[in-house]
């Protein structure tokens, strides 16, 4: 038997026991005689004590140890002396005087301080597996496997079924480029990692599961950021007859049992609701961080006529006027108007409208222009301030409410660090968004493309202006959000094969194409496909915000680097000429 107990368990009362521990040493202090280790392992620490006076024989062999050697410790617990209790430990009131060590592998020097929390995150990623052996990343990971738990229990006791679907798959258009594995029985024939197990999942529904979950590798060859990675996990999951409201409390059920079981927190019995629409007139976002106010205003009507012809003008042309007030912002620099004047121009902005209010007085060569009647609407609309400054976006509806949205979000960072805005640490503001658009127009191409994903189903209100008036027809689908972060998505679905083949052809899709890459699903939907509906919640992200995260890789075993590198095993990476044959594929020189 390697031990007898874990490093986080022994206490006073174990005073007296013959203990054996083993672990890896986190630190040693030598004291002229004595020499002290913290012996660690994933439960905790434990202080070992070597006394050449008691054991010379360990207490000579503990000079060797050096941090990382793996060591298996035989001892007696014993009181620390008086004033030597570290109340900061679980095991702070005890020592193991150590009889017996037995070094069962050493380390070579680290390649930095394991601790060392300024280190350079690619190099944590080379030596994940010692990255991984600090506290913190192991209470990630563990608060993973609870909330995988939970919620494993959870959809159980209301009747889900855990089904594993294919990896090796076809295309499914979540939007974003998919990655090919390429088949060597069918030369020049690709599988597709999956994006979203979304076709699979509904023709579970057309098979008469019922109720299905997964938790679901995804894969998506897209630009990373803090929330993206390249292959990510889905607690993916559908139902048969469902309504949206059933959907939305089966997900307040599971989120609440969640805060609950690991975090001992009681959450509301609803969440709140909230329409795309309004998500965006207010808060320039479909993912609206509600836990901080400066909410966009709309002053289209006050400017329609303005003697300000760029605000004038923009109502004239169809589009808006929108404010925000950052309160306690008016001693803004001329550089820094500059800057978010640039940042706005990046996010599409013509130019950044600004009035601050200092001395009573509103600071702006705009003011002008503006009647009193102007003013006063302002300064009621947006609560102005002494100390205030406004800024404006005039043009068209959606990308001025991005606009400022985006600065909402940028100066909310900017005023907390300097203490001018203060968000509860505490809050846990989750928000349904609902009621999106069924379709966008693809920024590229300028075409019709699906919002959601062209299964999505339209508002039954809406569903016969698909062909006359697309970009007014409301979907069926929804956003759940916390703290500004989307943690998932999902939608009532199209379950028949004419409203499908309807919705595919508004999306432009060449018959030959639904055909080829929607054959199977368009068939399903003819042999009784019953109404349903579901959603993916982002697995990663929701640990992420659970565990106080800036990232989704602080909370992945092995992530990869935003270059969607594993830097630990250097992949990607080439491969044998003969595994390129058996594949007829050719690799053309630069
Ligand atoms: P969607 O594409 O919105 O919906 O994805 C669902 C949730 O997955 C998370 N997510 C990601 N997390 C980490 N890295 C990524 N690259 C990434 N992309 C998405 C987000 C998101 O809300 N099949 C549909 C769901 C459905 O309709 O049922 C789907 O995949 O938290
Ligand atoms: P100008 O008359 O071009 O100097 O513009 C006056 C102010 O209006 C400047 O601060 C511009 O940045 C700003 N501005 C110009 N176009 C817009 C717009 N579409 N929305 C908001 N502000 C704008």
């Amino acid at each position: 038997m390697y031990r007898t107990h874990h490093c986080g368990e022994l206490r006073k009362e174990h005073a007296g026991r013959k203990v054996k521990l083993a672990g890896w040493v986190d630190s040693r202090r030598d004291h002229g005689g004595l020499v002290f280790i913290d012996l660690r392992d994933r439960e905790g620490v434990t202080q070992v004590v070597f006394d050449p006076s008691s054991s010379p024989q360990a207490a000579e062999l503990s000079h060797e140890l050096r941090s990382e050697f793996v060591v298996q410790v035989e001892g007696e617990v014993s009181p620390r002396p008086e004033g030597t209790a570290n109340a900061q430990l679980p095991t702070g009131a005890i020592e193991v005087r150590a009889a017996n060590i037995l070094v069962l592998n050493r380390s070579g020097a680290l390649p930095y301080p394991l601790d060392d929390t300024s280190v350079n995150e690619d190099l944590r990623l080379e030596y994940r597996f010692l990255d991984i052996r600090r506290r913190l990343m192991q209470s990630n990971l563990h608060q993973r496997h609870r909330v995988v738990k939970v919620i494993r229990d959870d959809l159980d006791e209301k009747g889900f079924w855990e089904i594993e679907t294919p990896i090796l798959s076809k295309s499914t258009p979540e939007g974003a480029r998919d990655y090919l594995v390429p088949s060597r029985v069918h030369p020049g024939l690709f599988y597709a990692l999956p994006q979203a197990p979304q076709q699979y999942k509904q023709l579970l529904m057309v098979a008469g599961i019922e109720r299905y979950f997964q938790i679901a590798r995804c894969f998506r060859d897209e630009d990373l950021r803090a929330d993206r990675q390249p292959e990510f996990t889905q607690v993916d999951l559908e139902m048969s007859f469902p309504s949206q409201e059933e959907i939305f409390a089966l997900v307040e059920g599971m989120m609440r049992r969640i805060w609950k079981e690991v975090l001992g927190m009681t959450l509301p019995e609803e969440f709140p609701q909230m329409g795309y629409r309004q998500a965006m007139d207010r808060f320039g976002s479909d993912k609206p961080d509600t836990r901080y106010g400066m909410e966009l205003g709309d002053f289209t009507e006050v400017f329609r006529s303005s003697s300000f012809k760029i605000f004038a003008g923009a109502v004239q042309a169809g589009g808006v006027v929108k404010a925000i007030n950052v309160k306690k912002f008016a001693d803004v620099t001329t550089g820094q108007i500059e800057q978010l004047t640039e940042m706005a121009k990046s996010f599409g902005a013509k130019g950044l409208a600004w009035i601050k209010v200092e001395g009573g007085e509103w600071k702006s060569p705009i003011v002008k222009f503006f009647s009193d009647c102007e003013r006063q609407s302002l300064s009621k609309n947006l609560n102005v301030e002494e100390g205030d400054l406004i800024l404006f976006a005039a043009g068209e509806w959606r990308a001025s409410c991005e606009i400022l949205g985006r600065l909402r979000m940028h100066l909310a960072e900017l005023l907390t660090s300097q203490g001018k805005l203060s968000i509860d640490p505490k809050a846990w503001n989750f928000l349904w968004v609902k009621d999106f658009p069924l379709f966008m127009k693809d920024p590229e191409t300028g075409r019709l493309a699906a919002m959601h994903h062209p299964f999505t189903r339209p508002h039954p209100e809406d569903e016969q202006k698909i062909e006359t008036d697309p970009m007014g027809v409301r979907a069926q689908a929804y956003d759940i959000v916390l703290n500004g972060v989307e943690i998932g998505g999902g939608s009532i679905r199209i379950h028949e094969a004419a409203l499908q083949k309807k919705m595919f052809k508004a999306l432009q899709i060449p018959d030959e194409t639904v055909q080829e890459q929607f054959g199977h699903l368009l068939k399903a939907f003819s042999f009784g496909a019953p109404p349903h509906g579901g959603l993916a919640i982002g697995l990663d992200r929701l640990v992420m915000l659970i565990c106080g995260a800036s990232s989704i890789r602080e909370v992945i075993a092995f992530p990869k680097n935003a270059r969607a590198q594993d830097l630990m095993s250097h992949s990607p990476s080439p491969v044998e000429s003969k595994q390129l044959r058996d594949l007829q594929i050719e690799i053309k020189k630069k």
